[in-house]
C-alpha cells in the first residue's frame, strides 16, 4: 500500500511533488484530465527521475472512471489532491464551473476512499482562506474570512467537507496544506509552471515579459500601506513546497498525526513586495524589466505572509531555497520552454 494517488499530477505543483515522491521511492499514479496541463510533463518527470509515473487521463467529475482507477491500482494507500481550477478572476466569471469542479471532485474522491478503504489524504489549500489578515505573520489559528472569490470559497468549503467527512470515518486521516505563493521551477528546468494564455500570477508574467512575450508588466498598485507601497506576499519555492507533501504523506502513513485533521501553513515567513521581486529578478538576470504601475487589482489583499513555525516544528520542514535561486529557476524554465516551442515552430 505504498502507492500515492496524485490528482492534478501533471499540473504545476503536482508535477514537482510527483518528482519528490518518486525520488523517495514511492510508487505514484497520476489522475489528470489535462484541462490545465500537458501530457509532455510526463517526459519532464521521466527525464528527472529516470522513470515514467503511471498516468490515467480521467476527469474527477466522472465518478465511474475515478472509481475504476482505484480498482486498477489496489495498492493506493494515500492521496494528494491537487486537481482543481485555480484562477481567481475566472472563478468570478464562472462560479458554477469552479464549485462544480472543485467540490464534486473532492466528494467523489472521499466516496472512493470509503469504498476502497484508503484512509490518508493530503489537500491543497491556500492562504486565500485568511483573506486580509488582522495580524501578521499569519498562523493557522487566524480566523477564516469571507472569501473574496468563488475560488477562495471552494477552498473553505472543501476544508469544511473534509472535517465533516472525518466524523463517520474514524480511520480517515487528513492534512490540509495552506500554500502561500508558490513560484519557481525544478532546478533541472525540465518541469515548471506553464500557464495557459496570459498569466495571472506575478512571476510567470515577469519571465514572459523579460523574454519578450509580453510588452510590459502591469504592477497592481504602489499606494498600499506597506514600507515601499507595493503589495506584499510570501513567495515559496515550488520544490520546497513539494517536499512538504512527501513529509505529510510519511506522517500519515506512520500515524504521527496529533489530530485526525491537521492544517499547516507552507510559506517562508518572509513578506516581500512586488518591487523587491522585480528588483531581485533584474539583478540576478541582468535584464531590465519593462513595467508600469497601474491601479490596484480587485480582490487583492495588501499583505499576507506566513508564520510557518508550526510546519517547521511539527513536520521538521523548512523552506530552504533563496529567492535568488528560485527566480533563476523560473527564468531557466522560461528560456527552456520558449526554445522548445520555437524549435517546434
Ligand atoms: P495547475 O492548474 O497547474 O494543476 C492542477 C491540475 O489539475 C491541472 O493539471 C489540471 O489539468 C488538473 N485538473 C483540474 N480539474 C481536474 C479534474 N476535474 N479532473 C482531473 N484533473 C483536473 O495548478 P497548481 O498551481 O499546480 O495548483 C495545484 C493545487 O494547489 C490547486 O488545488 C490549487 O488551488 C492549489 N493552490 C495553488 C496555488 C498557486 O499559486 N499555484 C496557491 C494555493 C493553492
Ligand atoms: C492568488 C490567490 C491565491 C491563489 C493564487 C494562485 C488571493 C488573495 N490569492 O495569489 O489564493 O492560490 O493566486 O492563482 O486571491 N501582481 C502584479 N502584476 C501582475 C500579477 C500580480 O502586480 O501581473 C501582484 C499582485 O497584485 C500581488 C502579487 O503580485 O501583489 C502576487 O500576485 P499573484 O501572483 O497573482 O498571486 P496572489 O494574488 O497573491
Amino acid at each position: 500500500m505504498n502507492r500515492v494517488l496524485v490528482t492534478g499530477g501533471t499540473g504545476y505543483i503536482g508535477s514537482h511533488t510527483v518528482v519528490e515522491l518518486m525520488e523517495k521511492g514511492f510508487d505514484v499514479v497520476i489522475i489528470d484530465n489535462l484541462s490545465n496541463s500537458q501530457i509532455e510533463v510526463l517526459d519532464g518527470i521521466a527525464g528527472i527521475t529516470g522513470k515514467r509515473p503511471d498516468f490515467e487521463q480521467v476527469d474527477l467529475r466522472d465518478k465511474a472512471n475515478t472509481f475504476n482507477v482505484f480498482r486498477k491500482y489496489p495498492d493506493i494507500g494515500s492521496i494528494i489532491h491537487f486537481a482543481a481550477f485555480k484562477a481567481v478572476g475566472e472563478s468570478v466569471e464562472k462560479p458554477l464551473e469552479y464549485y462544480h469542479n472543485n467540490i464534486n471532485s473532492l466528494i467523489y474522491l472521499l466516496e472512493a476512499m470509503n469504498a476502497f478503504r484508503v484512509n490518508n489524504f493530503v489537500f491543497s489549500s491556500s492562504c486565500t482562506v485568511y483573506g486580509e489578515p488582522d495580524t501578521l505573520p499569519v498562523t493557522e489559528n487566524a480566523p477564516i474570512k469571507k472569501a473574496s472569490s468563488p475560488y477562495g470559497n471552494t477552498k473553505q468549503i472543501c476544508e469544511e467537507i473534509l472535517q465533516d467527512a472525518l466524523i463517520p470515518n474514524p480511520d480517515f486521516k487528513i492534512i490540509s496544506l495552506r500554500y502561500f505563493n508558490p513560484i519557481g521551477a525544478h532546478p533541472s528546468a525540465l518541469i515548471g509552471e506553464l500557464p495557459v494564455g496570459v498569466p495571472n500570477n506575478l512571476v510567470p508574467f515577469i519571465t514572459q515579459t523579460a523574454i519578450g512575450l509580453r510588452d510590459e508588466l502591469r504592477v497592481f498598485g504602489n499606494d498600499y500601506n506597506t514600507p515601499d507601497g507595493y503589495g506584499i506576499r510570501d513567495y515559496i519555492n515550488v520544490v520546497d513546497l513539494s517536499r512538504a507533501h512527501v513529509i505529510a504523506i510519511e506522517r500519515l502513513l506512520e500515524n504521527r498525526q496529533k489530530q485526525k485533521f491537521e492544517i499547516f501553513n507552507l510559506g517562508t515567513g518572509k513578506g516581500l513586495s512586488v518591487l523587491e521581486i522585480i528588483q531581485t529578478f533584474e539583478r540576478i538576470t541582468g535584464k531590465k524589466l519593462k513595467y508600469r504601475v497601474v491601479d490596484r487589482r480587485d480582490g487583492d489583499v495588501e499583505q499576507v505572509y506566513a508564520d510557518p513555525s508550526y510546519a517547521n516544528n511539527e513536520l521538521g520542514w523548512k523552506a530552504e531555497k533563496t529567492l535568488e535561486e528560485t527566480l533563476l529557476s523560473a527564468w531557466s524554465w522560461e528560456k527552456y520552454i520558449r526554445s522548445k516551442y520555437n524549435a517546434k515552430g
